[in-house]
């Protein structure tokens, strides 16, 4: 997968007009690249991981994916593009509250045929163990402590193995010892997928383990 973005700017529009949060951001990745943004609050970091996860439209510029605009592909290819090569960690999480931490972590694999999902299973077993939550597998999310949904959402993120994973403040809520066993699995999975990972933080011990590190301010993308 590479990832380019050529003079991407976004503007939110509000009651009081538009709000330019970027503006004019060229970079590009290329598989096996990781790299960590840091930046104020509020300064976008969140809105420029929508628009790499083909969530958000830029305002003006391009994204492209392996050379793919996302947004000219039909609603459901676009969705099923997603689905397949974009792995994403919510600052949020967005577990869904009804199912366990198995099920949450098996949600991206339910759209595949039957016969696609072999491994599925044990791959979900493998990263709930790696971000160290074997015993909290029938936990429903509301059972769980903010930084063990963290780990949920880093677990489902990789489940399908996508070559572009997305992560904002993916250690937010985790100890420091946590954090970086959890820094640890992305990078690893990262480079034996030869993947994309760009990770958001506002922790600067985690930004230095990634080989890039760009900050964001005055709506530009800056080498760190
Ligand atoms: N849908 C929206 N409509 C209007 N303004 C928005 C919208 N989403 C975000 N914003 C504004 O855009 C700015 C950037 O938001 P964003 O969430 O990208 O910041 P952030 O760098 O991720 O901050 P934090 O570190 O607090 O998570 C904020 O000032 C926010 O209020
Ligand atoms: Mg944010």
């Amino acid at each position: 997968m590479s990832l380019e973005v050529s003079r991407v700017s976004k503007s939110y529009s509000t009651p009081r007009g538009p709000l330019s949060i970027l503006e004019d951001v060229t970079l590009s990745f290329a598989p096996g690249d990781a790299a960590a943004i840091t930046g104020p609050s509020g300064s976008g970091k969140s809105t420029l991981l929508y628009l790499l996860g083909a969530l958000e439209p830029p305002t003006s510029g391009t994204i492209t994916l392996d050379g793919q605009d996302p947004f000219t592909l039909t609603p459901g290819a676009a969705a099923e593009f997603r689905n397949r090569r974009i792995g994403f960690v919510f600052q949020d999480h967005c577990l869904l509250p009804q199912c366990s931490v198995l099920e949450n972590v098996l949600v991206p694999t339910l759209v595949t045929a039957a016969r696609e999902r072999d491994g599925d299973l044990e791959r979900a077993r493998m990263l709930i163990e790696r971000v160290g939550l074997s015993s909290r597998l029938e936990h429903r999310p509301a059972e769980l402590s903010g930084g063990e949904k963290q780990r949920v959402a880093i677990a489902r993120a990789l489940i399908r193995q996508p070559a572009l994973v997305l992560c904002d403040e993916p250690t937010g809520n985790l100890d420091p010892d946590t954090a970086a066993s959890v820094a640890t699995l992305l990078l690893e999975l990262q480079r034996q997928q030869q993947a994309i990972l760009i990770v958001v933080t506002h922790s600067l011990a985690l930004a230095a383990r990634f080989p890039a590190h760009y900050t964001l301010r005055s709506k530009q993308l800056l080498k760190a």
